[in-house]
Formats: C-alpha cells, structure tokens, sequence
C-alpha cells in the first residue's frame, strides 16, 4: 500500500492522517511502535539525555543560556538521541555511556538546526520562530559555534576516541553538504546524484554516526558496527526525502516549520529534480524561473507541477527504497523490542508528517 502522505494527495486530503503500511514488514509484528511508544521505551534513558543536556549548556553569557533554552526546550522529536539509545540497548550495554552520546549527538543536531535557519532564512522551527528570527542572524550562528564547541568539549569527556573520530568526520561533512547545497541553489540542472551526495552528507551522516558510536561504545566488533553505520545513512536518506516532499505537501502546524523554504532558497531537491526532468517544456519553464528566481510565490503552481508530474510519487518510492535497505541492516540484531523499534523507525521516517 502506498505510504500515507501519497494517499492523502491522491485523495485532496492533506490533513487525513491515514494509516501507513509496509507489506516488508508483515511477518515482524513491529506495527505496534508509535513514535510515542518508541519514546516510551527510552523513557528514562531519554530523561537523563536531557537532564545532562541541561546541565552541559550552561554559561555565565546570558544571551547564550537565552537562545539555547529557546532551542532545546521547543522539544523536537530528539530522534537521533533516541536511535542512540535504541542501539545501544539493542546491545545490551553496560555502561550508561549512551546516555552521553545521546546528549552530544542531539546538541550537535540543534548547533546544525541554528546554522541551518540562518542559512535557509527560515522563519519557523520546532513550532516556534526561529532563533535568528527571533534574535537576528549574529547570534544564532555564535550560540550554534557554542553548542558545537560544548558537544566537542562534552565528548572529549566521553573518552572514546573511535567516537570522537566518528563523530568529527560527520560534523565535517555535515559542513560539507550544506555548503555543497548552497553552491548549487539556484542551478536548475542540479542532478539526483548531486542531490544524494548532499542529502547524505547533510542528514545521513550524523543518523550514523548516531547509530554507529552507540554499538561502538555497546563493545561490537567492526561487521556489526558497519552495519549499523549502513542503517544510520539509509534511515537518515528516506528521512531527509520524506523532509523534502513535506517541504510541498506538508502541513506547517504539524511540521512546526514553513513549507515553500526549499523552493526560497532554490533548493532542487528530488520532487523538484524528477518534475523538471519530466514536465513538459511549459511546466519545466516554470520550475526553471522559480529556482534560479530563488522565488517561492508561486509555490502552488510548483505543487501542482510537482504532484502532475509524479515528483512527490517518485520521492515516496525512493524514500522507501532506503528504508527497506535500513531494514535489511538491521536483521543481524538479536531479537528484542529496541530492535523492533528501529526497525519501526524505518517505517515512521516514510510515514511520518512532522
Ligand atoms: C530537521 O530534523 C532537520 C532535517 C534533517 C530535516 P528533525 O525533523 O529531526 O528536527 P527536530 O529535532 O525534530 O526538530
Ligand atoms: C537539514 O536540511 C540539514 C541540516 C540541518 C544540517 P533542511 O534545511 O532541509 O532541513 P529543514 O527543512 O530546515 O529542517
Ligand atoms: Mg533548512
Ligand atoms: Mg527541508
């Protein structure tokens, strides 16, 4: 069955949620993961992962305590931390290492978030307007440069030094696909292989380095922690597609963000790529002046380009493709509910509104 944000489009009834489905995962019994159960799962380990985040992003400077309050206690669906934890338990450890990690992986996702909206100039996050709305642009970029310099501070703490090299290599190419995303803004002609290379290296890598650090510091040995590295970037890919097709047909309430932002800023990200390469020349047109205009006024001519030529289809269809491969590495996982809940994961990044 298709997933529900295409069922909902086929049907004009965007605010429907209708229940997704995955035939793959039929003989797993996983269906009964919320994401609400899934944080309840880790409900402990998830109070203690923001009782030390609390705790590690003080300062005497009373316009960084501002903003990073701000960030932090809009919430978010701390999914990174949460996969963090779902592995390291999924193995079993011993130590409540994980409970670190988890609090640096998801600082490092807001230091991301605060640069992002700079970037993007987004105006909503996390239901709230954004922090450079809020305070202007000088601030968040400095306060962002402070979380990222905490989280580093944080795990030089943690004392393991395969995850400070896992995780350095992914705040560098986290760095790497935004700025490789800002060089093709406007470009018309950006290619689905400029775009994958980017949404990885933006999105998958920190998913990985999650996924992968967790069984690091859970003692497994280099097969299982590739595959956990694997299920970390093609969580983070179906993630990032499902992002970018809610960028057209969301719904801001639910997102706690704008939609239009990637057509904004002249972003060709997949729905957009796949229209352009197959709209007649009128609709191509369209898009054309649009993105290279950086001009998103006419975002529902785009959305019914996009939708007429199969581009959010198309997405949905990629999307789970990459969830399917994160199912396929996690198999070796012994049996357990943190297993089932990332194997559930793999569905809610495809279903999922907000
Ligand atoms: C937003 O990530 C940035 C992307 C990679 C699309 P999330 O959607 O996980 O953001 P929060 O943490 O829940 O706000
Ligand atoms: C998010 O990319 C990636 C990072 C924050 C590094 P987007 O720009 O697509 O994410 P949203 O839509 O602003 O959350
Ligand atoms: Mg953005
Ligand atoms: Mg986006």
């Amino acid at each position: 069955m298709p997933s529900s944000i295409y069922w909902e489009h086929k049907h004009n009834k965007l605010n429907v949620t209708a229940p997704a489905y995955s035939t793959q995962s039929d003989d797993l019994n996983v269906l009964t993961f919320t994401m609400k159960s899934i944080q309840a799962l880790c409900q402990n380990d998830l109070a203690s992962v923001n009782q030390y985040i609390s705790e590690q992003l003080t300062s005497d400077i009373g316009l960084v305590e501002d903003i990073t309050d701000y960030i932090i206690s809009a919430g978010g669906k701390r999914l990174r931390p949460i996969l963090v934890l779902l592995v390291a338990n999924a193995f079993n450890i011993s130590s409540k290492q994980h409970i670190k990690l988890a609090a640096i992986i998801e600082c490092l996702h807001t230091a991301t978030l605060l640069h992002d909206d700079v970037v993007d100039a987004s105006t909503q996050r996390r239901g709230k307007p954004t922090a450079n709305t809020h305070w202007g642009n000088a601030p968040s970029v400095l306060v962002g440069d402070f979380i990222y310099s905490r989280s580093f501070q944080m795990l030089i703490a943690l004392d393991n030094k395969q995850v400070i090299s896992i995780t350095a290599n992914a705040t560098s190419e986290i760095s790497e696909g935004e700025v490789q995303q800002l060089m093709n803004a406007g470009n018309v002609n950006t290619t689905e292989a400029d775009y994958f290379s980017t949404i990885t290296r933006k999105t998958a890598t920190l998913f990985a380095a999650a996924s992968q650090s967790a069984a690091v510091l859970a003692s497994q040995g280099d097969t299982m922690q590739q595959a956990m590295y694997d299920y970390g970037i093609n969580l983070g890919i179906a993630f990032q597609l499902i992002d970018d097709a809610l960028d057209y047909l969301g719904n801001a309430e639910e997102m706690g963000k704008n939609i239009g932002d990637d057509l904004a800023e002249g972003k060709m990200t997949l729905p957009l790529i796949y229209a352009f390469n197959n709209a007649d020349s009128a609709d191509a047109e369209v898009i054309k002046t649009c993105i290279e205009r950086k001009d998103s006024s006419a975002i529902n001519d785009i959305i019914d380009v996009v939708t007429r030529s199969n581009g959010i289809d198309y997405t949905i269809s990629s999307a789970n493709e990459y969830a399917d491969k994160a199912r396929h590495n996690i198999a070796p996982l012994p049996d357990s509910d943190y297993k089932k809940a990332l194997l559930r994961l793999t569905e809610i990044a495809v279903e999922r509104r907000s």
